[in-house]
């Protein structure tokens, strides 16, 4: 029986001694004060066995344990000193003149900042930025933009349709374009409005397509609007972007919300005009689609085609982003691949 006891006895101080060497920190320190001489400790369940000890035992084994329990104490203590000391010694060492440790920061995703330089170049010649819901309705996204469901037009915007427990016939907006609605209804006329946002098409995704990106509508309704007027804007525009003068040309082109309708290309910036592998050998690159604001569309926006007339223009930020910094593949900007972002 007593030999039992010292083994336990002889356990439980070599326990709490290695775990007392192990102790780096007060904390481990106190984790290690409690385990191994706390109330529930192997130590203090021996002491309490004392008393119930036959009288012959109770003398040797008794004083052996409570020998083991004051030294194993003073050994603790001892310790606790040394690390506070240490602790208060790094402290008093520190040198608050060592350089930090650099944090890592991240910064705007490459689109949205072009998105912002758009926005200040607009908002600085009298635009306001609105934004518009990415849920759309079919009436908004097709029918008000003179596209209605019969309209081949429907067709190359490959659509993503929502399902609405309500009934209502619900897209993914395949463009901002029914945002020239949304805002015309809202501010009525004269309006110079942008809408910057994420838009959608179910298509299989490319170097140059994706089934999310981003475009900025542009709309502008006021007295006696012209083509003239869309030129020298879309000019002005691109000549804050890309810096200097910029050569821009309209090309007659089909969209069911203007009339007429155009793409606007702008001399590449790369052969000045002279033609290499970015613009495909013609000198241009094609950016964006424009016209002046279709009679129809002015009406469903509430605003009388008699008294005004608009020009507006869909931008795809995408495409001017990667032209801005040579991106060949838009599928980079979704990729979450850092060493991508890490280059702007
Ligand atoms: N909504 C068109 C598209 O996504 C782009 C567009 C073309 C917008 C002509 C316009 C416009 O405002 O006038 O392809």
């Amino acid at each position: 029986m007593s030999s039992d006891l010292d083994r336990a006895l002889d356990e439980a101080v070599l326990a709490a001694k290695s775990a007392l060497t192990r102790c780096t920190t007060v904390d481990d320190w106190e984790a290690a004060a409690t385990a191994h001489l706390g109330r529930k400790s192997a130590i203090n369940g021996l002491l309490r066995q004392i008393a119930t000890l036959p009288t012959d035992q109770r003398g040797p084994f008794g004083k052996r344990a409570n020998e083991s329990s004051r030294t194993l104490t003073a050994e603790f203590d001892a310790r606790k000193a040394d690390l506070l000391a240490n602790s208060l010694a790094a402290v008093r060492d520190f040198d608050p003149s060592t350089p930090g440790v650099a944090l890592r920061r991240g910064h705007e995703h490459p689109v949205l900042a072009i998105r912002r330089e758009v926005e200040d170049v607009f908002v600085s010649m009298g635009f306001r930025v609105q934004d518009g819901p990415e849920v759309e309705t079919e009436a908004y996204n097709f029918e008000a933009l003179n596209i209605p469901s019969h309209h081949p037009a429907r067709d190359f915007q490959d659509t993503f349709w929502v399902d609405d427990p309500a009934g209502r016939r619900l897209v993914m907006r395949t463009h901002t374009s029914p945002m020239q609605v949304r805002a015309m209804r809202q501010f009525g006329a004269p309006l110079r409005v942008i809408v910057p946002g994420r838009v959608y098409r179910n298509e299989t995704a490319d170097a140059t397509h994706e089934s999310a990106f981003h475009q900025v509508e542009g709309l502008v309704v006021d007295r006696g609007i012209s083509v003239a007027h869309l030129k020298g804007v879309m000019a002005a525009v691109l000549g804050r972007l890309f810096g200097g003068e910029v050569a821009v040309r309209l090309r007659p082109h089909y969209f069911p919300f203007v009339e007429p309708g155009f793409e606007l290309d702008f001399q590449c910036r790369f052969c000045a005009g002279a033609g290499c592998a970015v613009c495909k050998g013609t000198g241009w690159i094609e950016l964006l689609g424009c016209g002046l604001v279709h009679a129809h569309v002015l009406k469903a926006g509430g605003v009388d085609p008699e008294a005004f007339t608009g020009f507006a223009f869909g931008l795809g930020l995408d495409r001017l982003t990667m032209m801005r910094h040579g991106v060949e593949d838009i599928r980079h900007f979704h990729g979450g691949d850092l060493r991508f972002f890490e280059q702007f």
